[in-house]
Formats: structure tokens, C-alpha cells, sequence
């Protein structure tokens, strides 16, 4: 508690009180997005008093406060994930800090695996559920009350209001946008032939190394969630190929202006 306190109250100084009414978390080879940004401050991860440092290269690690379509928002441009060796505590600090700043909702993208056969690469997939594989989560341990409620409801993790506004806003731009489960895996390597034909097989979509421990955190808070998944490589059961991080790096590249967008307009639609 002590250090989120003392996290939020560097950034509050250092941003000037900046006021973000939306939290934006960028996944893998997603981090174009800031480029939409009318830039007030931006912060390194290294320099936040108690933050985690990323280290995954394809990771920038900046925490960006700005207008997005004429809303304020801070971007975290890289996350952390459990397979680097962070805590699951270290994973969702800066969603608590975010909230402590006074972010009203969280949007959260990230690469994933398309497990659904009707799924294409660069594809963009809502989510609407998920499944928890991770082999701990964010909450475990003594509650902090403070927080939120030691046993959070978990029948809407994904606020379905947002989920249609998604669709809505698809339809009306002409995007290739799906719905879909995402399960969380901890990582870091891919799966095998047998994992993928199990996680469909559970009712999976698509599967991916992130995103889910963020949101139980964001969710115990009270924010409500906007999730959505990029496909970067396609994985159900008989089509299985050899995933090369090149290549999920230039499908999140080409699909990135729709996510840009669909996040964008969603945020210029939030009361
Ligand atoms: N599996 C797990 N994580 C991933 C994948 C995948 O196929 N693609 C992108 N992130």
C-alpha cells in the first residue's frame, strides 16, 4: 500500500496532477498507439519510485499521459509479465497505481494465439471471457481491503457494454473484429500440438501470456474492462505451425492501426 502511495505521488509531481480518466495497457509489437497521442508527460518505468523494470526487448517501458481522441488517458507502453520473473504483485502494480491516479476504466490489448479455426492473422478478437492458467494471480495472499473484497465476483471480468460499443464501432469502420475466450498461459514458451488441441478443447479462442492477471487486478479494484487480442499466429488444432517471434511482431504490426482505432473510438464514446 505504502508503495503505491508513494508511486502515485511521484507521478502526481512529476506530471503536474495530469487527471487520466482511462488506463491503456499495449501488448507485444502494439505499442503504435502512442503515436495517436497528443503527449502531456512521459515517464520511464526505471524511474518510478517501486515500479518494475520491463525487460523484454520489444518492450519500450513508458508510462505516457495524453489525449486520445480528445480524452485523457496514461498508456503503459510495456507491460510486465509473470514468465520474466516478476511477482504477480510486481504484474499488477501499475494497474493500482493507474486507479490510484483516478482512471475510471481500463483497456487492455495484447498478441495472442488464434485457436478458433475461423480465425486469420491480424485478425482482432474481443474478449469476452477467459480462462486462468496461470499458475497464481494477483489476489493471493491477505486481501487489502483497501483494494477491493477478498472474493470478487467474476461473472463479468469484461464489461459487456463496451464489448457491443466494439462492435458497433467495427461495423461502422469496416473492421475484421471477432469475439472470443482468451486463456493465459504462463509462458514463456509456445505451446505444444497437444496444449493447443487442449486449451480449444476447454473453450479457449485464443491463448496468450498476458492480460488476465491485470484484469483480476483491475477487476478487484471495481474498473470496468475493455480487452482485445490481436492474432498473431494461428494455432487450432490440425494447422498448428512453427511461431517465430518475427512474424508475431509484423502481424501485430499490420493490425495495430485497427486496434488503434477501435480503442480510440471507444474511449471518445465513454460517459
Ligand atoms: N501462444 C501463447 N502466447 C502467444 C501466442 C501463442 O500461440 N501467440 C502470441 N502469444
Amino acid at each position: 500500500m505504502k508503495t503505491l502511495q508513494e508511486a502515485a505521488q511521484f507521478i502526481r509531481e512529476k506530471t503536474h496532477q495530469y487527471q487520466p480518466d482511462f488506463g491503456i495497457v499495449l501488448g507485444t509489437g502494439l505499442g503504435a498507439l502512442v503515436q495517436d497521442l497528443q503527449v502531456a508527460f512521459s515517464l520511464n518505468y526505471s524511474d518510478i519510485p517501486h515500479f518494475p523494470v520491463s525487460t523484454v526487448e520489444s518492450h519500450s517501458g513508458k508510462l505516457i499521459f495524453g489525449e486520445l481522441g480528445g480524452r485523457p488517458v496514461v498508456v503503459m507502453q510495456g507491460r510486465f509479465h509473470y514468465y520474466e520473473g516478476y511477482s504477480m504483485e510486481q504484474v499488477v502494480f501499475p494497474i493500482r497505481v493507474m486507479q490510484r491516479l483516478g482512471v475510471k476504466k481500463l483497456f487492455v490489448s495484447n498478441a495472442a494465439g488464434g485457436l478458433d479455426p475461423n480465425f486469420n492473422t491480424s485478425d482482432l478478437m474481443v474478449i469476452t471471457d477467459h480462462i486462468n492458467l496461470q499458475p497464481t494471480n494477483p489476489l493471493i495472499g491477505k486481501n487489502l481491503d483497501e483494494l477491493g473484497p477478498r472474493f470478487p465476483d467474476m461473472s463479468e471480468p469484461y464489461s459487456a457494454h463496451m464489448v457491443q460499443q466494439a462492435l458497433d464501432i467495427s461495423l461502422q469502420h469496416g473492421l475484421s473484429v471477432k469475439t472470443g475466450v482468451y486463456a493465459s498461459v504462463p509462458g514463456p514458451m509456445l505451446e505444444t500440438k497437444a496444449e493447443y488441441t487442449y486449451l480449444r478443447t476447454i473453450g479457449a479462442d485464443a491463448v496468450g501470456m498476458s492480460t488476465v492477471p491485470e484484469v483480476i487486478a483491475a477487476v478487484h479494484l471495481g474498473l470496468p474492462v475493455f480487452a482485445v487480442s490481436v492474432i498473431t499466429d494461428l494455432c487450432s488444432p490440425g494447422n498448428i505451425k512453427k511461431v517465430v517471434l518475427l512474424d508475431i511482431l509484423e502481424a501485430a504490426a499490420k493490425a495495430e492501426p485497427h486496434m488503434t482505432l477501435l480503442i480510440k473510438e471507444l474511449i471518445k464514446r465513454q460517459d
